[in-house]
Parts: C-alpha cells; sequence; structure tokens
C-alpha cells in the first residue's frame, strides 16, 4: 500500500498534515527515514513507523489454480470468473489478478489488492519470466528452438523478446513443451507456436517470476501466500 495513502487513512491526516510528517523526517520505514510518499509498504515486509506508531497495512494476496472455463476478470454476463472461486469473505475490494490467463489456459493467476505491487509485476522493463506447460499438435523441434530464442515474429509482424523453449517429449503428432517468456502480450503463446505452424491444445501457467504453482493446490483452489512467498516479491515494492 503507498505510504502516504496509509498514513492518511491509519492516522486521519489531512493531505497537507501527512506531507509534514514527511518533512519533519517522522516517517520511518525498517528504521530509516523514508522520504518518498509513494513508496509500496506492507506491514508483513515492512516495519513502518510515523511519528512513533506502528502501523500495519491490510492487503490480500493469493495464489489460485485457475481451471479452464473460468475468466480471468472481475466481473462477467456469461462466465464465472477467477474471483467468483473465492470465498466472499476472500472477496477483497480492489482485488484484481496481476495478468491474464485465456479463459481455455488453466494454472497460476495471482491475485492481490496491491495495485502498485501489481503494476511493477506487469511492466515490460520489470521482464518478470513468467513459466507455461503447453501440448502443441505437430513436431515441436530443434528449430523452434532456436526460433523462440532469437525473438518470434507474429503473423502480422509484430516482434517477440526471446523465450527459452524446452522439449518435453515430441513425436510427429504431439509435443509436450515447456516455456518461459518475459512479455505478457495478447494471447502471447498461441500466437508465437502459430508463427511457427503449430497450434496449442493444452496451455497451463505455472510460475510468474519467483511464485510457482504449489504442487498440493489442486485446481479450482487458491490459498493466501506464505510469508516466504511475499519475501520473495520484496524486490518489487518500491
Ligand atoms: N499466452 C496465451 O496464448 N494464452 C494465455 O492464456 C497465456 C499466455
Amino acid at each position: 500500500m503507498r505510504l502516504d495513502k496509509l498514513i492518511e487513512k491509519e492516522l486521519t491526516t489531512s493531505r497537507k498534515e501527512m506531507k509534514r510528517l514527511f518533512v519533519r523526517g517522522k516517517v520511518k520505514v525498517d528504521g530509516k527515514i523514508e522520504r518518498s510518499e509513494a513508496r509500496n509498504v506492507d506491514s508483513r515486509l515492512h516495519h513502518i513507523e510515523v511519528n512513533g506508531r506502528t502501523l500495519s497495512t491490510s492487503e490480500a494476496y493469493y495464489l489460485l489454480n485457475k481451471p479452464q472455463g473460468v475468466v480471468t476478470a472481475n466481473h462477467d454476463h456469461q462466465h464465472q470468473t477467477v474471483l467468483d472461486l473465492l470465498s466472499t469473505n476472500d472477496r477483497k475490494e480492489k482485488l484484481a489478478s496481476v495478468g491474464r490467463l485465456d479463459r481455455d489456459t488453466e494454472g497460476l493467476v495471482f491475485l492481490t489488492t496491491n495495485g502498485q505491487l501489481a503494476y511493477e509485476l506487469l511492466h515490460p522493463v520489470k521482464k518478470v519470466t513468467k513459466c507455461y506447460e503447453a501440448v502443441v499438435n505437430g513436431e515441436v523441434t530443434t528449430e523452434d528452438i532456436a526460433a523462440f530464442q532469437k525473438g518470434i515474429v507474429f503473423h502480422g509482424g509484430e516482434i517477440c523478446q526471446p523465450a527459452q523453449l524446452e522439449i518435453l517429449s515430441a513425436t510427429a503428432e504431439e509435443s509436450r513443451v515447456r516455456l518461459m517468456i518475459q512479455e505478457g502480450k495478447f494471447h502471447q503463446v498461441k500466437k508465437m507456436f502459430l508463427a511457427c505452424g503449430k497450434k496449442v491444445v493444452f496451455l497451463k501457467r505455472y510460475g510468474i517470476g519467483p511464485l510457482m504453482l504449489p504442487a498440493d493446490l489442486t485446481i479450482g483452489r487458491y490459498r493466501e501466500l506464505t510469508v516466504d512467498e511475499l519475501e520473495s516479491l520484496k524486490i518489487y515494492f518500491c
């Protein structure tokens, strides 16, 4: 949560009073005077002290194993959404997914109320790695690996950044692959394979940056981030 918003909310200060606390060096994060009003903080990661008082945040962070058929949206007139999979109590205001999966893609969705964190994780400059497993019709070859490494060019001319492709199994009919991309273009993985003349018939995401799909999180279930998982995101709090 933004430090200025936290102070205004928790100490019920005016904007002017909040700013004065910063100017007077009364705002400390982990024992050090903090000057940035926009600093993203979470009391599970940071010790936040303002005018001698310790402040707490209450952001929500969930990992969800999205099933096929569910849309990554907050509302949908036709289909079940990722938010519909959460209990009413956990459906916090401002909760949103960090990036989207297609309706027919399953796997890891990260949901948070911390919009600043979501922004950082999605920012192209941050190059956050997304890991997928896919089943593709036809035989994925070492030429495809080289093309992914070089940077796929979509039909239509859009150029992708280099991506890492690993073949898990391949026959003339079907291949199983693992791939890592650092962008989030619309239908990116499907379009990358289409550019190689192949169709993705199954797609699952199992990693977003340091977050991995927990092995014991069955399809359709979710859980809160552990403290260790939250710690692994600390570099994205700025
Ligand atoms: N790439 C796709 O084509 N679909 C997804 O859902 C995610 C990445």
